[in-house]
C-alpha cells in the first residue's frame, strides 16, 4: 500500500555547517579513519597542535554525513566564548532551542535532545574545558542517540573519549635529490602551498627553478596548514625563495591572515600565544626550556635541562604530560621501546623566544650542554676500542646518548660555547660513534666550530681527529668540563 510519501522530494537534514570557503586538500584516509571511529563511539576529540586543521577535518567529516544524522548536523563554535558559563547558551543558540523559565539551560537541552539523533560538532574546546566536559557528560548520559566530534588542543577527559590526533600534512622527505614538480605534488603540504599560492599569484607553478624552495618551506613549516597558508600568503610580495630563506623566523613571516578571522588564526604567533596562555607557570618554564633541544629529547634529557627556579625534577613527568596533553610536544614511541618528545619546528621556534624574554636561555643551555657532556663521558670507554668499531654503522641502542641533538645547526652552536675543548670533543665524538658519522669527523666537517675539535696541525684528516680524542685525556684530570648534574643523576638512576 503506497504510503503517498514516495513522491515527497527528500530533503537534507538540517545543519548549519558554513560552505567552504577555500579548497580542501588530501586528508582522504583521515577523513575515512574519523568516520570508522565517529561510528565506533559517542565522542571524538580531534586534537592537535594550533592550526594543524582540526576545525577543517572535523567540517569536512560533517559535511559528509549530513544525511546520515535525521535531527541534523550541528556546529557550535566555542573560540569566542570567554566564559565557561556561556557554553550551554552558545550550544542552545546553534540547536534553536529555546531557554525555558527556571530551568538550567543544560538541563533543557538534555531534555530536548533526549530522543534526537544528531551529530554536534563542539569546535574550539581548549580554553573552556571543565564547563565543556560538564556539558558534554551530561548530555550523552542523558541523549543515547547523540554523537559529539569535538575539536580541541586538548582532550576533553570525559569517560568514553576518544582522542585522534590530526596528523600534519604529507611534506617532502629529506634527501639530497631534488624532486621533479610531479614527484612533488605527491605531497599534500606542497598541493597546499600552490594552491593558496596561486590565489596571490596566478601565474604561479611548481616548476624545476622552485621546486626546492617550495620543498623546503613545506618541510620547515612541517606541514601545518595554517603555516602553510600563512606563508602563502606571502606570494606575490616576495619570491618562493625568500620566502623559504626566510622562515628561519617563522613568527616574524608567518602574520599574514585574512582581517574576519581571529587573531589566533590570523598569525602563527596568534595561534601559539593562544595555546601558551592555557599552560600553568610551570608548564611554561618548561616549554620554554626544552626549546634548547633541536633534534627531540627523552624523559631523562628534559629532566635534566627542565629543572630550576622552583620546577623540581619529580614534577617534569607531569608537565611534560600536560604539554603533550596540550598538542605543544609531540610524544612518540622509539625504536627500543622509549619514548622520545620533540617540538615542531615553528612550535620549538615560539618556545624559544619565550626562553629568551624570560632571561632563562643561557642557563638552559649550559644545562643542555652539561647533559650530552656527561653522556659523551659515559660513551667514553667505548670509544677507546679499535677504529672500525668506532667509525662503522650507527649504534643502535646508543641513540639514547642523543649526541646529535647539539650538532648540525646554527642554534646549537651557542651551546657549545659553554664546553671547554675537551667536552666538546666528547661530544661530537660520541656523536660519530652513535649515529656511525665517523667519516664525516674524519672529514672535518662534524667537527667544524666546536672549540679544540680538529685543532690538530693536520687539521682535517681522521687521523687528527683521533689525535684530539686521545688528547682528551682521564676525563677526572681537571678537564674544566662543566661539573655534570646529568652524570650523577644517571649514574644514580642505574
Ligand atoms: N586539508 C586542508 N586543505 C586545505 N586547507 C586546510 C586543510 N587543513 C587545514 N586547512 C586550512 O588551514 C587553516 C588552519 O586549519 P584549522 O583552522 O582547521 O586548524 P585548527 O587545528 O582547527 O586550528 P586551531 O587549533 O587554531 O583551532 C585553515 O585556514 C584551514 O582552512
Ligand atoms: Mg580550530
Amino acid at each position: 500500500m503506497s504510503t503517498g510519501k514516495a513522491h515527497e522530494p527528500r530533503t537534507t537534514p538540517r545543519n548549519n555547517l558554513p560552505a567552504p570557503r577555500s579548497s580542501f586538500v588530501g586528508r582522504e584516509r583521515e577523513i575515512e579513519e574519523v568516520k570508522r571511529e565517529l561510528a565506533i563511539t559517542r565522542l571524538l576529540t580531534l586534537t592537535g597542535v594550533g592550526g594543524s586543521g582540526k576545525t577543517r577535518l572535523a567540517l569536512e567529516v560533517a559535511r559528509d554525513l549530513v544525511e546520515a544524522y535525521p535531527n541534523g548536523t550541528w556546529l557550535v563554535q566555542l573560540a569566542p566564548l570567554s566564559e565557561g558559563e556561556l557554553v550551554p547558551k552558545a550550544v542552545a543558540e546553534a540547536l534553536e532551542v529555546p531557554e525555558r523559565q527556571g530551568e538550567p539551560l543544560s538541563d533543557t537541552l538534555a531534555e530536548v535532545l533526549r530522543d534526537r539523533q544528531l551529530l554536534l560538532i563542539l569546535d574550539n574546546c581548549e580554553h573552556l574545558i571543565e564547563a565543556i566536559a560538564s556539558l558534554v557528560d551530561l548530555l550523552l548520559d542523558s541523549c543515547p542517540r547523540l554523537r559529539i566530534l569535538a575539536t580541541s588542543r586538548e582532550g576533553l577527559g570525559v569517560e568514553g573519549e576518544i582522542r585522534w590526533v590530526v596528523p600534519s600534512l604529507s611534506v617532502p622527505e629529506q634527501g639530497r635529490r631534488t624532486l621533479s614538480s610531479q614527484e612533488l605534488e605527491a605531497y599534500e603540504s606542497v598541493r597546499l602551498f600552490v594552491e593558496r599560492a596561486r590565489g596571490r599569484d596566478p601565474s604561479l607553478s611548481l616548476s624545476p627553478h622552485n621546486a626546492r624552495a617550495v620543498a623546503d618551506i613545506c618541510k620547515r613549516l612541517e606541514g601545518i596548514p595554517l603555516a602553510i597558508e600563512l606563508a602563502a600568503a606571502r606570494v606575490g610580495t616576495l619570491s618562493v625563495e625568500q620566502i623559504s630563506q626566510r622562515l628561519e623566523d617563522s613568527l616574524k613571516l608567518l602574520t599574514g591572515g585574512s582581517k574576519t578571522q581571529m587573531a589566533k588564526q590570523r598569525t602563527l604567533r596568534g595561534a601559539l600565544d593562544w595555546s601558551y596562555e592555557l599552560l600553568s607557570e610551570d608548564e611554561k618554564k618548561l616549554f620554554g626550556r626544552l626549546s634548547v633541544f633541536a633534534g627531540g629529547w627523552t624523559l631523562e634529557a628534559a629532566e635534566a635541562v627542565g629543572v630550576g627556579g622552583g620546577v623540581k625534577e619529580d614534577n617534569i613527568l607531569d608537565l611534560l604530560s600536560g604539554l603533550v596533553e596540550k598538542s605543544l610536544v609531540v610524544a612518540r614511541g622509539g625504536e627500543q621501546g622509549d619514548v622520545r618528545y620533540r617540538m615542531l619546528e615553528p612550535v620549538r621556534q615560539y618556545a624559544r623566544e619565550k626562553l629568551e624574554e624570560g632571561g632563562e636561555a643561557e642557563e638552559a643551555r649550559r644545562r643542555h650542554a652539561d647533559f650530552f657532556l656527561a653522556l659523551a663521558e659515559e660513551a667514553e670507554p667505548r670509544l677507546q676500542g679499535p677504529e672500525d668499531t668506532m667509525w662503522g654503522k650507527p649504534c643502535e641502542g646508543a641513540r639514547q646518548s642523543e649526541g646529535g641533538s647539539l650538532l648540525d645547526t646554527s642554534e646549537r652552536r651557542r651551546g657549545r660555547a659553554s664546553l671547554t675543548p675537551r667536552g666538546s670533543s666528547r661530544i661530537v665524538l660520541a656523536h660519530a660513534w652513535t649515529y656511525g658519522r665517523g667519516q664525516e669527523v674524519a672529514g672535518g666537517s662534524l667537527g667544524k666550530g666546536w672549540p679544540g675539535v680538529g685543532g690538530s696541525k693536520d687539521k682535517g684528516s681522521g687521523g687528527a681527529v683521533l689525535a684530539d680524542l686521545r688528547s682528551v685525556g682521564p676525563r677526572s684530570s681537571g678537564s674544566g668540563g662543566p661539573s655534570s648534574d646529568a652524570a650523577k643523576r644517571r649514574s644514580r638512576d642505574r
